[in-house]
């Protein structure tokens, strides 16, 4: 049976380590004792944070991480690099977020540099692909996501590439409190999962996990991820509330039991 997924994306958040430790404190208490069954959870934490996490995470949350650079070593200040990751036991690295591709004007191809390093120090990669606002209005979303995916996953083999997440993540429903409806959600699953399959084949395509992401709330599970037929969510400011958190990972696990069919019947 296909997994669910929750990633918690803290950003830029707790901002001392006294915070951090109460974060830490609190989602142990809301996740002792419960099921979570089918659901792989995972925290990207700063990475200042990482090793504080990585020590006291409780089980069986996954530890991920925010962004991650594309070269091995050497003269490249404020980078972070994959095997550093890897050391700290971090499973799970982000690459492509909107607020990087925005602040530090990440392109396309250094997307596609990232998932390769992450790839090669056996981390999961969690790309994050969406369309502009101005590009939704024009109806270029599709075309926009699946430039976004072949860039990607461009020289990635197909062994490597069901490793891969994928999150989509229109850029005007992060920190918005918008979502899209369910139909568009479920549009751009389809177009993902063309993408995928083109580049490689329609079996691999089903392997690759596709989440939802922005403006993600417990009661949003339904229109983002359930009625899309998601593979789960990304959420930023909600997983800054463990028992929301919580919430969350407990309806994914509930749905878990309901079979999903392969997207590729429908396309
Ligand atoms: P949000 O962020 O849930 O706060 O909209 C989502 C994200 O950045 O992935």
């Amino acid at each position: 049976m296909k997994k669910r997924y929750l990633i918690g994306n803290l950003k830029m958040n707790l901002n001392s380590i006294a915070e951090t430790e109460q974060y830490l404190v609190s989602l142990k208490k809301e996740i002792f004792g419960k099921r979570i069954d089918g659901v792989e959870v995972i925290v990207a934490p700063s990475s200042t944070y990482l090793e504080r996490f990585s020590r006291e995470l409780p089980e069986p949350v996954l530890l991920g991480a925010q962004d991650v650079f594309w070269e091995k070593e050497g003269s490249y200040t404020g980078q972070v690099s994959a095997s550093m990751l890897h050391d700290l036991h971090t499973g799970f690295v982000i690459v492509g977020h909107s607020e990087r591709r925005l602040y530090a004007h990440e392109n396309d191809a250094e997307v596609g540099w990232k998932v390769r390093a992450a790839l090669h120090e056996n981390l999961h990669p969690i790309v994050c692909v969406g369309e502009t606002s101005e590009e939704h209005d024009q109806g270029e979303a599709a075309d926009v996501v699946s430039r976004q995916i072949v860039e990607a996953f461009r020289d990635v083999p197909p062994l490597l590439a069901e490793r891969v997440l994928v999150a989509y993540e229109p850029r005007w429903a992060i920190g918005t409190d918008t979502t899209p409806e369910s139909e568009e959600i479920f549009e751009m699953r389809i177009v993902i999962h063309r993408a995928l399959a083109e580049a490689y084949d329609p079996a691999i395509a089903d392997k690759i996990p596709v989440l939802y992401g922005g403006s993600v709330k417990a009661s949003l599970l339904d229109r983002v991820c359930f009625e899309p037929r998601m593979d789960g969510v990304l959420v930023g400011r909600e997983s800054l509330y463990p028992h929301e958190l919580v919430r969350m990972v407990n309806l994914l696990g509930e749905h878990e039991s309901l079979e999903r069919e392969p997207i590729q019947e429908q396309v």
